[in-house]
């Protein structure tokens, strides 16, 4: 769809999908620069550990699954590219890089979940080249983006289902092709019904203080032909009031084992305002960001970021310089609001515990 995250060998081929054929060695990683979206459609190619950090925590890549991918291709590239002489010191270095890019950003957990995949990965492999390490690691990032491109669509498969002919929907911040490798989760659905010819309508919150909503979701969606409306994040309610919106999807961050779903600020007070007004509230996730060691949300840390994203936003003051701000990127939304989980597997109903343990067994 758009190709969000992706390898780039260095003979210029963008690859999303280990092919034995291909020579993925060296190579880097390549990202849509989304701090320049909607404006403009640029991508940063890089090898290097500190940018691959910069770029996860200043959102010029963001969104869970795609958070995850970047990680995974960025540990790769950032590996491959450093000369080690040793079997016992590429793994340290391994360690090393895994480690600093998980300092990145505290919340989604797919970004700790794909590094934990591919370490675990690198020190499984039995061989004395180092080559052989260097290679396997971006093999298994590969099959971490590929997995996220089959879940994107298996999400859609699943989330359509819940549409009708006429629907609005109603989403906060991206949870689109610019969060995951490919459709999206909360997008998917949308993208899924739209191709099988239902008439849907989006409207899309802006998502303060970041806009994820009206730079990214109303960009991806115009540009896939899908009719978006942009809102303030303070209208929903309004525009529930007004009967306009049908159903309620976003994605997540992290979703602890009883359903409790972190996503981005603003997704808690939605699912309020939709329980009021009789609306169904979804969220629509791939396993990978399910946390089994969190029995609940209480425990998901919630990102603290810059008070300036509040007072000056994209490079205007809109607030006193020395006014006190709090700015929590996330919250969480307790699953008793939550109608339904739309998973790669299938549509979770409440009670949830049971059905996501059972993802897992
Ligand atoms: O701060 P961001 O832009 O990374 O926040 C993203 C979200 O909150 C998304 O809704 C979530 O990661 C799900 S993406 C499929």
């Amino acid at each position: 769809m758009i190709d969000t995250v992706r390898w780039i060998t260095d003979s210029g081929k963008v690859i999303s999908k280990y092919n034995k054929d291909l020579n993925i060695l060296p190579g880097k990683l390549r990202l849509i620069d989304q701090v320049c979206l909607p404006k403009k459609l640029t991508y940063i190619e890089t090898t290097d550990l500190e940018e691959i950090f910069q770029c996860i925590k200043r959102l010029s890549v963001r969104g869970a699954p795609a958070i995850g991918c970047a990680a995974a291709l960025g540990l790769a590239a950032v590996v491959q590219s450093h000369q080690v002489n040793s079997v016992k010191d590429l793994l340290t270095e391994i360690e090393r890089v895994s480690n600093r890019l998980a300092e990145s950003r505290p919340t989604a957990v797919n970004l700790f979940w794909a590094l934990n995949r591919c370490v675990n990965q690198a020190k499984s492999i039995k061989s004395c080249d180092v080559n052989d390490i260097k290679e396997e690691l971006i093999k298994e990032a590969l099959n971490i983006v590929e997995e996220d491109i089959a879940m994107c669509a298996a999400i859609g498969e699943n989330g359509s289902e819940l549409l009708k002919d006429g629907d609005t929907v109603l989403t906060h911040c991206n949870a689109g092709a610019l969060a995951t490798a490919d459709f999206g989760t909360a997008l998917s659905p949308i993208y899924k019904a739209v191709e099988n010819g239902l008439n849907i309508k989006v409207y899309s919150d802006e998502t303060r203080p970041l806009l994820q909503g009206s730079r990214l979701t109303a960009w991806e969606l115009q540009r896939a032909g899908v009719d978006v409306t942009t809102i303030c994040d303070s209208m929903a309610g309004q525009v529930m009031k007004e009967g306009k919106i049908d159903i309620v999807i976003v994605g997540s961050d992290r979703v602890a084992a009883n359903g409790d779903a972190a996503n981005k600020i603003g997704t808690y007070s939605l699912a309020i305002l939709a329980k009021y007004h009789n609306i169904p509230f979804y969220v629509a996730i791939p396993y990978s960001t399910i946390d089994m060691e969190l029995s609940d949300g209480s425990m998901i840390p919630i990102e603290l970021r810059d008070r300036k994203e509040i007072i000056k936003g994209f490079g205007k003051w809109t607030g006193p310089e020395d006014v006190k701000t709090y700015n929590p990127a996330f919250d969480v939304t307790p699953n008793e609001l939550i109608t339904g989980i739309i998973t790669e597997q299938g549509i979770l109903t409440p009670p949830f515990t049971e059905k996501i343990k059972k993802i897992f067994d």
